[in-house]
């Protein structure tokens, strides 16, 4: 089985607003992809495009409106609550703040211990500290350095390390990194999103890796799709779409890499900027009022997708 996870039709609708001003979005629209087992696959693009949503929906902290997603062969949207939760183990998630994952005043070694207990993989303390050893040493951080400590007592690269050997704790298939690195210095940036070269090659790890960020993207990544206003617009083979990119929201995307938006919090209250909903609201291509190539037809009528140079584009510059 080469498919880990199939995303069908993947649709996400949102209704903001009072009941007097009601706006729909499509936060996810039509989405479809394969995630292949241990590959890297990035989802990318600027803020509030749609990429947690469809995070959140492969986590189940989200309902599609409709679509499917397949996770090794079984519909996890039709799937009841206790049949979903064989597979938490399995899909384990890595968020944007290391700092909102452990509790400030817990010690990290005790989330691992917990985690190992929970899920039964550990029988004896000793056996615990083993698989924690393994996991650390993974990516890079030492037990002697990580036991009896307080999150305080990390630097935020090193607790989003520590985030990660937490989330592999589970022999997980799917590793699921939104924003991971936004929030650490810049100059680490890269040594953490190499970890996901390393873990996919040590244990065969997939992960799909969520960013505004295409050099890291660049750099790790097996796939890209580059996201906008709730479609994916491009995606194929890393080097393709990054390094010749055909879709005119790809190539501006290269030439200025925007900053995520440290306020748009996974929690956060909802309000959505004038442009960005003008944007959703599009009949046609989303992009097409900030296209530099824009053509009557794309006003009116969504593109299908055209293939080109084996990387699919949503775009009718080449239909
Ligand atoms: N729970 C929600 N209720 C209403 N709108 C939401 C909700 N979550 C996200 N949205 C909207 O959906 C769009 C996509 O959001 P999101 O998936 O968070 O984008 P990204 O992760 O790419 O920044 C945004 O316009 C956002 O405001
Ligand atoms: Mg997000």
């Amino acid at each position: 089985m080469e498919k880990l996870v199939e995303i069908r039709n993947l649709k996400k609708i949102f209704s903001i607003g009072s009941i007097f001003s009601r706006v729909k979005i499509t936060a996810v629209d039509d989405v479809t992809f394969d995630l292949n087992f241990s590959q890297i696959f990035t989802l990318a693009g600027e803020s509030g495009c749609g990429k947690t949503t469809i995070a959140k929906i492969l986590l189940g902290f989200e309902e599609p409106t409709s679509g499917k997603v397949l996770y090794k062969g079984n519909d996890l949207t039709t799937m009841k609550h206790k049949e979903r939760s064989k597979f938490m183990k399995d899909i384990q998630a890595v968020f944007q703040n290391p700092f909102s994952s452990f509790n400030p005043l817990r010690k990290v070694d005790n989330y691992f211990f917990e985690t190992l207990r929970n899920f039964e993989i550990a029988k004896t303390q000793n056996e615990a500290i083993e698989i924690i050893k393994e996991k650390l040493l993974a990516v890079g951080i030492s037990f002697e350095e990580f036991r009896e400590k307080y999150p305080s007592e990390f630097s935020g690269g090193q607790l989003q390390r520590i985030s990660i050997a937490r989330s592999l704790l589970t022999n997980p298939s799917l590793l699921i990194a939104d924003e991971p690195v936004s929030m650490v210095d810049a100059s680490l940036r890269m040594s953490i999103v190499n970890l996901f070269k390393e873990l996919r090659d040590k244990f065969g790890l997939s992960v799909l890796y969520i960013t505004h960020d295409l050099t890291t993207a660049y750099y790790v990544s097996d796939k890209v799709a580059i996201m906008f206003r709730g479609n994916l617009i491009e995606f194929g083979p890393a080097e393709k779409v990054l390094l010749n990119p055909k879709h005119p929201y790809t190539k501006l995307l290269r030439e200025s890499v925007p900053e995520a938006d440290p306020k748009r919090k996974w929690t956060s209250r909802i309000k959505l900027s004038e442009l960005e909903q003008e944007e959703y609201a599009k009949l046609g291509c989303k992009f097409a009022g900030r296209c530099p190539e824009v053509m009557d037809i794309c006003r009116k009528n969504l593109p299908d997708y055209y293939e080109v140079d084996g990387v699919k584009v949503k775009c009718f510059l080449y239909r």
